[in-house]
């Protein structure tokens, strides 16, 4: 008898059971690491590739059927729903997304209209055939937090340090506050279609959220993280909220409302549930670029990770942030071995 998808192990461990293992997936399991993946998008833009539905289902697939993972998350990036809007941005390659006329005044807000379900109707179609596709593997949803999402939209460009964000937040707090609340409503709604599509999970990456200020990322940024979190609330899926060097915020990530906190390497997990409460599972967080030593400190680390996460309610095995695009396929394949032949506890 096969599982239904509704106590598949992710979802039971997002509910914060103990299923017979622990589920492991992996963020950025779709991408640069594998070589089918390479082939397919050779001469095709990746943003092409996010608007084209059975590119999106190819690769979306590919890490399932190549590793065994527990879950698929849909390939696309946390740029695409403001690309769909007509701002004018491309992610450049060794770059990351690069914005035509970066956000720094009132007028500029303009470019930030609400999405429609036309705008993205090539994606929501790849997510509902991935779902018949995948059977009881649940498929994950994911949208940029606002504070990620602002910091591409007013830096025009990756940043180190943040510094037009940062001091556009300090010197006009009204005009942060309106362009958090405009990318708030195009990241829920994005995270709303997915799921109304198919998605049977949702993961916001407040990915750059850790170089804030505790104190600033309660004033600045954690009221839009809940709102999009909250903006999917009634669809009753688990919600996942993920951010790299959060060590200091993750008693307030874990208040914006998600079920599940996601950790990165830089704190054990048995620390990181002390420091979100006993009511959340978490995911994580063995650093990725361990994935680079032998396969014996691979599987011992692994398992100190997997001994630390049973302090959790639950818990869903990751990287502590995504796969680097030079890791050895075969190494995550045996990676998902260990954690599968894993006592759950
Ligand atoms: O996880 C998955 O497998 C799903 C696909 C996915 C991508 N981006 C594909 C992608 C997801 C979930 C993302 C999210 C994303 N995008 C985040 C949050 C996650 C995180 O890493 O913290 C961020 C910050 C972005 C913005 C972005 N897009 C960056 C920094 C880059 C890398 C730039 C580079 O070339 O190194 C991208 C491009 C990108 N997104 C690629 C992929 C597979 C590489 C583009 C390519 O293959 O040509």
């Amino acid at each position: 008898m096969t599982t239904p998808l509704s106590e598949s192990p992710f979802l039971r461990a997002c509910r914060g059971e103990t299923p017979d293992h622990v589920p492991v997936w992996f963020m950025r399991q779709a991408g640069r690491s594998l070589p089918e993946y390479r082939k397919l998008r050779e001469g095709i833009a990746m943003l092409d590739s996010c608007f084209t539905t059975d590119l999106v289902v190819e690769i979306t697939m590919q890490p399932v059927r190549r590793h065994g993972v527990d879950a698929a998350i849909f390939f696309s990036d946390i740029v695409v729903p403001l690309k769909a809007i007509g701002v004018d941005l491309d992610i450049v390659p060794g770059v990351g997304p690069v914005i035509a006329e970066p956000i720094r005044s009132r007028a500029q807000l303009a470019q930030l209209r609400d999405l429609e379900p036309d705008d993205v109707a090539t994606i929501l179609a790849a997510v509902t055939a991935l779902t018949g596709e995948l059977g009881s593997t649940p498929l994950i949803g994911f949208a940029g937090a606002p504070f990620t999402l602002a910091s591409y939209l007013v830096e025009g460009r990756p940043s180190r340090d943040y510094r037009h964000t940062k001091a556009l937040m300090h010197t006009d707090p009204d005009l942060w506050h309106d362009l958090m609340s405009r990318i708030a409503a195009i990241a829920g709604q994005f995270l709303r279609l997915q799921v109304q599509a198919g998605a049977s999970a949702v993961q916001v990456f407040d990915s750059w959220a850790g170089a804030l200020s505790l104190a600033d990322y309660r004033t600045f940024s954690q009221p839009y993280a809940a709102a999009v979190l909250a903006s999917v609330a009634d669809l009753g899926v688990p919600r996942i909220h993920f951010g790299v060097g959060t060590g200091e915020l993750l008693g307030a990530m874990g208040d914006a409302g998600a079920d599940v906190v996601g950790v990165d390497w830089r704190i054990p997990l048995d620390e990181a549930v002390r420091r979100i409460g006993p009511d959340h599972a978490v995911q994580g967080n063995l650093d990725p670029t361990l994935l680079f030593a032998p396969p014996e400190v691979v599987e011992r680390e692994a398992r100190r990770v997997l001994d630390e996460g049973r302090a959790a309610r639950g818990h869903i095995f990751n990287l502590g942030h995504g796969v680097l695009p030079e890791t050895d396929p075969d190494a995550l394949t045996r990676l998902v071995d260990v954690v599968h032949a894993h006592e759950p506890g």
